[in-house]
């Protein structure tokens, strides 16, 4: 049985962040909050910030975030449950009876292992029987054996397929729901949650089936569904195949981090077996120490599309707090490493792997490309970039021959770069997120996240974005998330409190760290109405660019067609929404 939300909010309001984290961090009062050095990353100058007012914590280094119950998870590896019911006692609350105890987590977990193996052999035993299904892999190089080796399956076109099944096998539907194999519907039944799909498990390093990731046959959406998180499965805390790559990786001492289970697959077949997929997320610190346990050093092989250029940039930083070394290898326009190998080959592949860029030269490589080089702004706005990522290197000798590169290249003085590294240092939080407007007008995210802010104030802001932006204008699908959720509590007249909000998204992923991260941000905003303009006219702006541009190529491809009428209703709308929108 779930803890019901109103016991959690009780234990939330008579629990304070400071108490508890200062149990296991030393705290230091800075303006009216806390600070220490993050006890999540390797660092010596404190970015972890513990706000009392807003009962969160976030580390401006690492960006691990979040409220007092996905601290214990993540500092004590605890699960939900235990945490509430630790604080609960602390604080002197009775949790109502039938709360499963946090002794029997252990009981609950074997059960959704082994109902996960049953859906596993299922889901095999579905593949075996549907020629569909196994052309569709056939169809993208999938062998039999490993198909045999990675256990993967197929999820029949019925809604109550492994339901059914499982009933039959004596299993309760609440253990299958808990697995994430089942969602409850509104009528009061089950349904199951992959239909038509193959099946991928992802397992641990025990081999143990954690959750799955499902994909289509087709072009339909979405591409991929996968297991929410559960008692056993946290996506940012696992990564796929590491299972099968570990000793090679050990061995060879260096591993390739790609996104997508073909990515990890077709390589694995193909004899690159020192390989591991991160499943299409951003990189979190979990992970990273996870694999380090395997190798220092790694090459991120990334599709070049912008997300993947910037979960790669945003993985960087990590690594190196970590010590770890990090290449990056960069595939051509339009390819990721499963068509790549189709296409070209392994041999190919392992040169293109062979040439990858340090992190230095990468980083700087796509500065250069949205930077001048050449002016005194630009080489400014690069330091500027460049100098979190150096001030996160722990060995001084590294750490003072990439001053001395960035000078170089720049033509600028070493001295002047060593000097603005110690500004950094200083006050490394202040600065990173100060909010320059001129900031907000340039960069989509940064309007997004700030907007994001504000709507943690709650009221009036709700109010006006809610009816300024609809949700698909959001580019961002954490922040997406994240906002959909508050309107979702601001209509149903809940208060939004960001410690509350935290507890809507179950365990420390994007969500929680963007929500930390914007209440850091609020801080910084001076003049916040004139933000909150600036971020939905720029966000407006850029959704207005982006259909005007779909227009544009509607109409290219109306007017090849010769379909005049269309072509006329096109070029009509493409007009009103130019008018629309001048200023
Ligand atoms: P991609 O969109 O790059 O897909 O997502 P892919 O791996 O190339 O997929 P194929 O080759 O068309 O089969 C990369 C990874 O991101 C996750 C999946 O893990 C995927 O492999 N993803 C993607 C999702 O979880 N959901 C989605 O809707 C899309
Ligand atoms: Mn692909």
């Amino acid at each position: 049985m779930a803890i019901p939300d109103g016991i959690i909010d009780q234990v939330q309001q008579n629990t304070d962040i400071v108490d508890v984290i200062s149990r296991y961090v030393t705290l230091t009062k800075a303006g009216r909050n806390y600070k220490a050095p993050c006890p999540f990353h390797h660092e010596k100058t404190p970015s972890f910030i513990v706000s009392p007012d807003k009962q969160i914590y976030h580390c401006f280094g690492c960006g691990a975030g979040g409220n007092v119950f996905s601290f214990l998870m993540r500092h004590e590896n605890m699960q939900f449950p235990e945490t509430v019911e630790m604080l609960a006692e602390k604080a002197g609350i009775t949790l109502p009876k039938g709360i499963a105890r946090s002794d029997k987590a252990g009981e609950v977990e074997n059960k959704l292992f082994s109902v996960n193996e049953l859906a596993a052999n299922f889901f095999a035993s579905n593949l075996a029987g549907s020629r569909t299904a196994r052309e569709y892999l056939a169809s993208r190089g999938v062998a039999d054996a490993a198909i045999k080796k990675f256990r993967i399956g197929y999820a029949q076109d019925a809604w109550e397929s492994l339901s059914n099944f499982c009933k039959s096998k004596g299993v309760s539907m609440d253990i299958l729901e808990q697995a994430g194999l089942v969602i409850s519907s509104e009528k009061g039944g089950y349904y199951d949650r992959f239909r038509n799909r193959i099946m991928f498990p992802i397992m641990d390093l025990k081999n143990r089936i954690l959750g799955f990731g499902g994909r289509v046959l087709d072009s339909s959406l979405p591409k991929y569904m996968n297991s929410p998180e559960t008692a056993i499965y946290s996506k940012g805390r696992n990564l796929y195949g590491l299972n099968f790559s570990k000793e090679v990786i050990k061995k060879k001492g260096h591993a390739l981090i790609v996104e997508g289970y073909l990515d990890f697959l077709v390589p694995y077949q193909a004899g690159i077996q020192n390989i591991l997929a991160t499943l299409g997320t951003a990189l979190t610190v979990d992970q990273v120490k996870l694999l380090k346990r395997f190798a220092k050093t790694v090459v991120i092989v990334y599709d070049p599309d912008e997300a993947g250029e910037s979960a790669s940039l945003r993985g960087l930083d990590l690594f190196i707090s970590e010590d770890v070394n990090v290449y990056i290898a960069e595939l051509p326009k339009g390819f990721d490493p499963d068509s790549f190998i189709r296409k070209y080959g392994v041999d190919d592949f392992l040169k293109l792997v062979k040439s990858s860029k340090n992190l230095f030269d990468y980083k700087f490589a796509k500065l250069a490309g949205r930077f001048s080089t050449a002016t005194v702004h630009g080489k400014a706005s690069i330091v500027g970039e460049m100098l979190p990522t150096i001030a996160k290197i722990s060995n001084a000798v590294t750490k003072s021959e990439m001053i001395k590169k960035l000078a170089a290249k720049l033509s600028v003085d070493e001295e002047a770069v060593k000097t603005e590294l110690k500004k950094l240092k200083g006050d490394y939080a202040a600065r990173r997120h100060t909010i320059a407007p001129a900031e907000v007008k340039r960069d989509t995210r940064k309007a997004e996240i700030v907007l994001l802010a504000l709507l943690l104030e709650g009221g009036p802001y709700v109010d006006r974005v809610s009816h300024a932006l609809s949700l698909e204008e959001f580019k961002d699908s954490s922040i997406r998330d994240v906002v959909s959720a508050i309107f979702t509590l601001h209509k149903a007249n809940k208060q939004i409190s960001p410690a509350r909000l935290i507890n809507v998204f179950s365990s420390e992923g994007e969500a929680t760290m963007l929500i930390s991260e914007a209440v850091n941000i609020l801080d910084m905003i001076s003049d916040k109405d004139r933000a909150l303009e600036d971020c939905i006219t720029r966000i407006r702006q850029d959704n207005v660019k982006e259909r005007l541009a779909m227009l544009q190529e509607a109409i290219k491809l109306a007017h090849d067609r010769n379909d005049g009428d269309q072509v006329k209703s096109l070029v009509a709308e493409y007009g009103n929404l130019v008018r629309m929108n001048k200023t």
